[in-house]
């Protein structure tokens, strides 16, 4: 070359640099600058080096050409970037990456981005992208990798997509696509890796991408693709992972499907309508490690597997496999061999035969063991406790028979246990105390006998623990009340006995508690209304008495099953006010007094009265007798409770004056306790005491009061409508008839007494005033009652 045509030649390079330079400053800084304009002003800080004083390839997240300066790759990634992305993105030509995914970008991809024909990498998923994928995307196509993944982008995939040729990777997952695949994906010949998973797609998948040879991992999963299994699958034998979970697929599998797919490691046809047999040849496949072909509608034997060394997980549930006889569990110990092997699940199927004793010789990695909903028979055998792993073992609705092998309890990582719905007998071993890591344990419906074991206050972690249905007996070990996170305690149809431990309300977390239907007794705790998240509490068919304890709190309440027993007492008005109640069933007790009638207590299939002989009142579909009764005939008995109010009140001023009672505990004022002396504000405090002992037949040291519900807050929640709910039933009983002139004298006694003893002495009734009131009552009453006698 001679030295004129070198030179000429450097100079021209130079003049290329110069443009190009130029072209940095003009072109790549105002497309940038424009780009940042766009992004929400609040996230705009992450891009302050994005100024004009700063130089532009040190911008963050530019990286620039080493010779010509101009910008080659854009990384954002992760920036928490919102508002939308700027078309001045495609003006940015010299562009072979761009990465904006994990932000917040809304809007639309921008057409102009299928200007950037230099392109190779384009990631933009995890945004809120909409309008579809651009067709001119199709321009750029130098593209190797196309990441679009998790935005609502909508619309179906466009087929110009098809001149890609050089694409080896393409995510689509997650973006609502509808429609079906385009045939020419088929010239997408370079894919190793796409993802169309979790879209509205549909149709048959076309049979040209069975020129994708090339194809390692193919996602297809939860879409309404339907159709054979696509023959064009066949084809793509270098595949390795394959997951079409949860379409319409349906029809058989070919027999030779592990022949023509010999790289698979994993695959997940679970969720499809898939008919016939396993293919046997899915064992030739040495190189699988997870099978799922749950939820389908195969038939047949399960093949074995001892070929395949690495197997993890082989996922069968919800099939309709085996033929409910001996000899379908035999495929067990082909697996064996594989050293790997953590899941086992052949729930819902038709296995028979006796549980095999060479489930015992399966891998110590084994943590999920689910062979639920089957006909399996005989007795689990001891050495299930080599099964060191496990950390679910599922074994409900089998035939299983014989004791629980103590060997149980060598299973310390054990999560759920749940063998309910056999025909297991004997007693729940004590070793089950030993998985302090279990969450579940359901034993309902077998013949388990003996008593609940109190070990099981070890297993700290336990979420449900179901064991209706049984012959167990004995008393509820009070160490449950340990189990702080419980959420269900369910023991039904039982023969257990004694009373629901007294510090139940331990249990702040528990959501359902049935013990319906066992041989209980005695009366509720008041710790009850501790147990804040309470949605379900079933204790009909028992013995159990006493009123229903203060559980005011427990709004949340969905159903209470309360009928059966001995209760007494009233209705507690507060029912009135849960507004989730569905059913409520106070039936076949001794409960007295009116039924509320407001809120849920307006629909008779919500709330069940009947077989309580005393209760009045409620609405009128319940057909109660009425609490507002005739007077009664003239001259039979009568005014013994104007005698009582009248002695009453005198005979108080006694017992007060005789100061016998104003330092008792229950009657003295608060203040007395925080070393207040005796003064007349506590005189009348005691005073106040009284009359509402009086009136409720209750002292203020009944064991019904505890902590904050006391003689006081009874009172105060019954009034105004409850008053004979709580009016001592000897005054009622005494001859006197409940009507007007009784209920309206008893609201403004039980105020009197309140306004006596409110917790501020300052706010208390004067002696003199509250003396005052009470005989005005007095007064009123008589009258009331001879006007009426006219
Ligand atoms: C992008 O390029 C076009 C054409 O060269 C030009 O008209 C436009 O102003 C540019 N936009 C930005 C923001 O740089
Ligand atoms: C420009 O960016 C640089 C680098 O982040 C920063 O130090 C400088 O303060 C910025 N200048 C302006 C005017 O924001
Ligand atoms: C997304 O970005 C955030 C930071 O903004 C980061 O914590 C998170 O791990 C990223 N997620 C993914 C999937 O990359
Ligand atoms: C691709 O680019 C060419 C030339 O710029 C243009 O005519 C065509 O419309 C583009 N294709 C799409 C699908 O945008
Ligand atoms: C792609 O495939 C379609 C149909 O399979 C075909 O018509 C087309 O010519 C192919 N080539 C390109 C570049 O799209
Ligand atoms: C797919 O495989 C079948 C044989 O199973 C063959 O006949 C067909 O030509 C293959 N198709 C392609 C596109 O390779
Ligand atoms: C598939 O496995 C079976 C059983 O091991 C064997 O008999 C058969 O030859 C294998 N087929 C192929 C094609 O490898
Ligand atoms: C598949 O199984 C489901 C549920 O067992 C059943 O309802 C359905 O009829 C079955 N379909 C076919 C095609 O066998
Ligand atoms: C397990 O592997 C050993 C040796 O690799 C072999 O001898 C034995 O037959 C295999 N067992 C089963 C059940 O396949
Ligand atoms: C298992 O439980 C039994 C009975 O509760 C107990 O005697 C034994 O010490 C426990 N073993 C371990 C390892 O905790
Ligand atoms: C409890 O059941 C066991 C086993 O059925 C029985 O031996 C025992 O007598 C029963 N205890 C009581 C108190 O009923
Ligand atoms: C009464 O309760 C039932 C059961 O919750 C419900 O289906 C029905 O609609 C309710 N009736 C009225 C009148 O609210």
């Amino acid at each position: 070359m001679g030295s004129r045509r070198l030179f000429l030649l450097l100079a021209f390079n130079a003049l290329m640099l110069l443009e190009a330079y130029r072209f940095t400053d003009k072109t790549d800084r105002q497309a940038l600058l424009e780009f940042k304009s766009q992004v929400s002003e609040d996230k705009r800080v992450f891009l302050s080096s994005w100024n004009q004083s700063f130089p532009l390839c040190s911008w963050e997240g530019v990286t620039c050409g080493r010779k010509h300066k101009r910008v080659t790759s854009l990384d954002l990634r992760g920036l928490q970037l919102g508002g939308v992305i700027s078309p001045s993105i495609g003006n940015l030509s010299f562009l072979t990456y761009l990465d904006l995914s994990n932000n917040s970008f809304g809007g639309t991809i921008p057409q102009e981005v299928g200007n950037l024909f230099r392109l190779e990498y384009l990631d933009m998923g995890i945004n809120y992208l909409g309008g579809g994928i651009p067709a001119s995307l199709s321009n750029c196509s130098r593209l190797l990798d196309l990441d679009l993944f998790s935005n609502p982008l909508g619309r179906g995939v466009p087929s110009e997509l098809g001149s890609l040729t050089n694409l080896v990777s393409l995510n689509f997952r997650e973006n609502n696509l509808k429609g079906k695949l385009p045939t020419s994906l088929g010239n997408l010949t370079s894919l190793i890796r796409a993802s169309f998973g979790g879209n509205n797609m549909e149709g048959e998948i076309p049979d040209d991408v069975a020129r994708l040879s090339q194809m390692m991992i193919l996602e297809l999963s939860f879409n309404q693709f339907s159709g054979v299994f696509p023959p064009a699958i066949y084809n793509m034998s270098s595949l390795e992972n394959l997951y079409m979970a949860f379409n319409h697929f349906s029809g058989r599998l070919r027999p030779d499907f592990g022949i023509l797919l010999p790289n698979l490691q994993e695959l997940n046809m679970g969720g499809n309508f898939f008919t016939g047999s396993i293919p046997t040849t899915l064992s030739n496949i040495s190189t699988l490690q997870k099978v799922g072909l749950n939820d389908n509608n195969l038939t047949g034997s399960i093949p074995t597997f001892e070929k395949v060394p690495n197997l993890q997980w082989l996922l069968l549930r919800s099939n309709s496999l085996g033929s409910y006889s001996f000899g379908d569990l035999d495929f067990i110990s082909s697996l064996t061999n594989c050293t790997q092997l953590e899941k086992l699940g052949l729930g819902g199927n038709r296995l028979g035969g006796d549980f095999p004793i060479s489930i015992t010789n399966l891998s110590v990695e084994l943590t999920d063991l689910l062979l639920e909903n089957n006909h399996i028979s005989g007795r689990i055998p001891q050495e299930i406790g080599n099964l060191l792993g496990l950390q679910t073992l599922g074994l409900r609705e089998n035939m299983l028979s014989g004791p629980l092998p103590t060997s149980l309890g060598n299973l310390l990582g054990l999560g759920v246990l749940d063998l309910s719905s056999n025909k297991l007998s004997g007693v729940i071993p004590s070793t089950i105390g030993n998985l302090t890591r279990l969450q579940k344990l359901r034993l309902s419906n077998n013949i388990f006998e003996g008593t609940i074991p109190p070990s099981l206050g070890n297993c700290s972690e336990l979420l449900h623990l179901e064991i209706g249905y049984n012959k167990l007996n004995g008393t509820i070990p009070k160490e449950i009340m340990q189990l702080s996170h419980l959420l269900t305690l369910s023991m039904p149809s039982n023969s257990i006995s004694g009373t629901l431990p007294n510090d139940v309300g331990r249990l702040q977390n528990l959501v359902r508690l049935s013990i319906s239907d066992n041989k209980l007794s005695g009366e509720l705790s008041q710790t009850l209304g501790n147990c804040l998240s309470m949605e379900e509490i079933y204790l009909q068919g028992n013995s159990f008495d006493g009123i229903i304890p203060n559980i005011k709190g427990l709004v949340g309440v969905k159903r209470v099953d309360m009928s059966n027993n001995h209760f007494s007492g009233s209705i507690p008005g507060y029912f009135e006010n849960f507004s989730k109640l569905e059913y409520l069933n106070l039936s076949i007790n001794n409960f007295e007094g009116s039924v509320p009638t407001k809120g849920k207590f307006q629909n008779s299939t919500v709330v069940l009265v009947y077989g309580n002989k005393n209760l009045c009142g409620g609405i009128k579909e319940l057909k109660l007798k009425p609490c507002i009764a005739q007077e009664p005939p003239m001259g039979t008995k009568h005014p013994s409770l104007l005698k009582k109010v009248a002695i009453g009140v005198s005979e108080s001023f006694n017992q007060l004056s005789s100061a016998g009672v104003r330092g008792t505990i229950g009657y003295a004022a608060p203040e007395y306790g925080m070393g207040g002396q005796p003064s007349i504000h506590g005189d009348v405090y005691s005073f106040g005491v009284l009359v509402l002992e009086m009136f409720t037949g209750k002292r203020p040291t009944n064991e019904l009061f505890e902590g904050s519900f006391t003689l006081h807050s009874y009172t105060k929640s019954a009034l105004p409508e409850r008053v004979l709910d709580i009016a001592d039933k000897s005054i009622l009983h005494n001859g006197l008839r409940v009507g007007f002139p009784v209920v309206e004298c008893l609201k403004v006694i039980f105020d009197v007494g309140l306004r006596c003893c409110e917790e501020s002495p300052t706010n208390r009734l004067a002696t003199s005033e509250a003396a005052k009131e009470l005989i005005s009552i007095r007064e009123r009453f008589f009258k009331t009652r001879r006007t009426a006698r006219r």
